[in-house]
């Protein structure tokens, strides 16, 4: 090789040394190799030349492009090893941390207490139904004996869906009672039902009304249902969520669908002479409830002279209030991911 030669790419070899990115190196290789670049002067020269030198020439620069060539691809290769090298021992970015966790999601409360609930019924014979959450006026009102003139019907209290004329009415179930309904239409008895569902009321929210919560139906039809199935249904109910047996009673309530109708209160769960939960009174009302009344079994298709049944309809809000403590109802509905995160 010419000692010119030997020179540029001594300079050229010192230059690829202190590059310190693939980008600078690229851009030294395109001074190299680029039209107009190095190289290309060089053989470019070569014609002018006399011509006993040109075939020496011609040779010589294409000796220095291939060394030329060989040392980029090393110094390429350094610079990838040195990167490589870099991140191992701790640089910026470390390929070999494991991948950052995923964030888990977790079971609404609503839906973990509901989903007790029905394991809780199932294992007592209990099948789980699903109605809709717009329902029929007829479902929702008529055949649970709620007269026409009923409060509850009042456009006040109830969202109304808008239907032609002329074509049944539909309303957002203000309770999954209407589901009996459908139970009664579906199955023969004797049966044992469950229907937990959304439901929604005309209200203006405050901590303890909200237009949307959760109700859990329950409805049990078969020979002999009698106040004391009820009762001990309760009880049961009531030592499945609290874990030990919790005394009940008893006080009359008024609902069109249940003859005779109760408000069924439990001990308070929580405390012996009284409490924030109980209100001091060491009871909680836990539950309207009654024997079905026989115009609703008879809307339903029921022979009333040989069956009769028991129907509730628990508050599941209510009792999830209960459970965590939770002082405001519009929680539950609000997404907000700081409460959801809690449980
Ligand atoms: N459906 C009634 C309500 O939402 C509750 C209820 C259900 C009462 C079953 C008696 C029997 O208020």
């Amino acid at each position: 090789m010419q000692s010119e030669h030997a020179d540029l790419l001594a300079g050229y070899r010192a230059r690829m040394s202190s590059a310190a990115s693939q980008e600078v190196l690229r851009s030294i290789e395109r001074e190299a190799f680029d039209k107009g670049g190095t190289i290309a002067g060089m053989l470019a020269k070569v014609p002018s030349l006399e011509p006993s030198e040109r075939a020496g020439a011609g040779r010589a620069a294409n000796e220095l492009k291939r060394a030329l060539e060989a040392d980029f691809a090393a110094a390429r290769e350094r610079l990838a090893q040195a990167a490589l090298e870099r991140e191992r021992s701790g640089g910026d970015f470390d390929a070999t941390l494991p991948a950052p966790k995923a964030r888990r999601g977790s079971l609404h409360p609503l839906t973990q207490v509901q989903r007790e609930l029905e394991d809780l019924f199932t294992s007592m014979g209990y099948e789980v139904l699903d109605g809709p959450e717009i329902e029929l006026e007829r479902n929702n009102f008529d055949a649970l004996n709620i007269a026409k003139d009923h409060p509850a019907r009042d456009a006040m209290d109830t969202f109304w869906v808008k239907t032609p004329p002329g074509q049944e009415r539909l309303v957002l179930r203000t309770h999954t009672s209407p589901v009996q309904v459908r139970a009664m239409a579906h199955l023969k008895p004797p049966f044992r039902a469950i229907a937990p569902g959304k439901v929604f009321r005309q209200e203006t929210t405050d901590a303890s009304h909200e237009h949307t919560f959760h109700q859990m139906e329950g409805l049990v039809v078969g020979e002999g249902i009698s106040v004391g199935n009820l009762i001990g249904t309760m009880q049961t109910l009531l030592q499945g969520i609290f874990g030990r047996a919790i005394e009940v009673r008893l006080r009359p309530g008024y609902f069109p669908f249940v003859e005779p109708g109760f408000e069924l209160d439990a001990r308070c769960p929580f405390c012996k002479q009284g409490c924030s939960v109980c209100k001091r009174s060491t009871w909680i009302e836990l539950l309207p409830c009654g024997l079905v009344h026989p115009r609703v079994l008879e809307a339903g298709g029921i022979d009333i002279e040989r069956y009769s049944g028991f129907a509730f309809g628990l508050g599941l809000s209510r009792l999830v209030m209960m459970r965590h403590g939770i002082e405001d109802v519009r929680h539950l509905l609000a997404g907000d991911l700081r409460f959801l995160e809690q449980f």
